[in-house]
């Protein structure tokens, strides 16, 4: 018994500019938030030095020679926003593009297809300094940017994301004050969310203007909330946990509307800016996809209280992984069949996918990585069963090609590679996993 993928998917993994690159202040680079933050805010950045990285910003050949090796078809990957306009909107490093540009070519020679974020954790400091994405101006400087890299590279990138997990990283900035600029204000949370959808679209008008024929979309976290019970009233709990977290960005951005489940709380009505669905209406423009990161599931369970009336019930549910994720296969089938019905005519592509251990200190042991092989034979099973029963599912990213910066406290902490990077010498070294993930992609099919 064994688990077919359609001939042309999309067999991938992917990382981050912030989590692998370093070279930072190199080729004109301007200054991250990051960099900025990392030595000041220890209690929130204390482990993740960026200089200290995987180095892709010199070895990417390298790193593209053991992609070939692996038999990837595709690269997720980011670009980071302060090696284009290191200083303010309005001067453009070349090198910055010059750097990008060769990383495409080395992939395209590769017979590897790029996939771009435009924007993945980290932003450049001076949209900080200018009022960050609560800024009305964020839309303009943010579809410059974009403009910018798509002229660039359009004709060679047949894969855009606008933005990374919009939900965590705009959640975390401004209403969970875990990342700059540390604000503690659902009011400003969703004036942000609105700013970046907005952004969203204007990017994605310019893509479309230009006539590129390539796809362009976003990336999501999608938390799957299963209700405790039956009950309607636990069941449509988990649909209001799903609107508030999952489903805030994704109808916004897929169906041109805020998730209607919770518009008349007062914790969200209050704060949702004036105008915002003539907004929505006047600016919405179809994505091409949604890429989904899934990484686990909640139980969710009603309970009377002042903000949105349910609590977490996921407690003993399921294992989870030293990260702190749960984990739960069934969940990545779930996951794309509940955002199928609820989004139809979209097309997916898994953009993240994996599991972490935390670093013990023995480098030849933490290659014999069997948990990573179980986690992904289970997660691609799953989304073969999607495909199917009937999923556009277009492809499949594994996190992380490579070990990375997990930002914030945990740092350098965690091994999510394929491959593994020894920090003191800067080698890499395949991982288990990476020679199964070598078979699964050879054979189009998963046991
Ligand atoms: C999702 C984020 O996109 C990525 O940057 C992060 O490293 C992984 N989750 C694992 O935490």
């Amino acid at each position: 018994m064994y688990f077919k993928f359609p001939k042309d998917f999309l067999f991938g993994a992917a990382s981050s500019a912030v989590q692998i690159e370093a070279g930072v202040g190199e080729g004109g680079k301007g200054e991250d938030v990051l960099d900025h933050y990392w030595p000041i805010r220890c209690e929130q950045y204390g482990h993740a030095d960026p200089k200290l990285s995987a180095d892709f910003y010199h070895k990417y050949p390298e790193d593209i020679a053991l992609m070939k090796e692996l038999g990837l078809k595709s690269f997720r990957f980011s670009i980071s926003w302060s090696r284009i306009y290191p200083n303010g909107p309005d001067e453009i490093a070349q090198a910055g593009l010059d750097y990008y540009s060769d990383v495409i070519d080395t992939l395209i020679a590769a017979d590897i297809v790029p996939f771009f974020d435009l924007w993945h954790c980290d932003l450049p400091y001076w949209v900080i300094e200018r009022g960050g994405v609560l800024n009305p101006e964020f839309i303009d400087w943010f579809a410059k940017y974009a403009e910018t890299c798509f002229k660039a590279f359009g004709d060679r990138v047949p894969y855009w994301s606008t933005v990374n997990e919009p939900n965590v990283n705009i959640m975390a900035a401004y209403a969970w004050g875990t990342t700059a600029p540390f604000e503690n204000d659902i009011n400003k949370c969703i004036k942000a969310c609105h700013n970046m959808i907005l952004a969203h679209f204007k990017a994605v008008r310019i893509y479309k203007d230009l006539g590129y024929t390539g796809k362009i979309g976003f990336v999501n976290h999608l938390q799957l909330a299963y209700g405790l019970t039956l009950d309607k009233a636990d069941q449509d709990a988990a649909e209001r946990d799903m609107a508030f977290y999952s489903n805030w960005f994704n109808d916004a951005i897929l169906l041109g509307h805020y998730p209607e489940c919770i518009l008349d709380y007062p914790y969200i009505k209050d704060n949702l800016p004036e105008g915002y669905q003539e907004d929505l209406d006047e600016n919405f423009i179809p994505s091409d996809f949604l890429g989904i990161n899934y990484y686990s599931s909640y139980v969710i369970a009603y309970e009377k209280n002042e903000v949105l009336d349910y609590r977490n019930a996921t407690k003993d549910m399921f294992p989870e992984d030293d990260y702190g994720f749960t984990i739960n296969p069934q969940g990545i089938y779930d996951t794309i069949m509940y955002a199928r019905d609820r989004y139809p005519g979209i097309e997916f592509l898994i953009t993240e996918n994996g599991i972490s251990k935390k670093k013990w200190g023995n480098y030849e042991e933490e290659l014999e990585d069997d948990y990573r092989i179980d986690y992904l034979r289970e997660h691609l099973r799953g989304v073969s069963r999607a495909v199917a029963a009937g999923a556009p599912v277009k492809g499949y990213y594994h996190w992380s090609i490579m070990d990375t910066n997990e930002l914030y406290v945990r740092g350098y902490e965690h091994m999510f590679g394929l491959i593994q990077i020894r920090y003191d010498t800067l080698e890499r070294v395949p991982r288990k996993s990476f020679y199964y993930y070598q078979k699964i992609i050879a054979a189009g099919a998963v046991n």
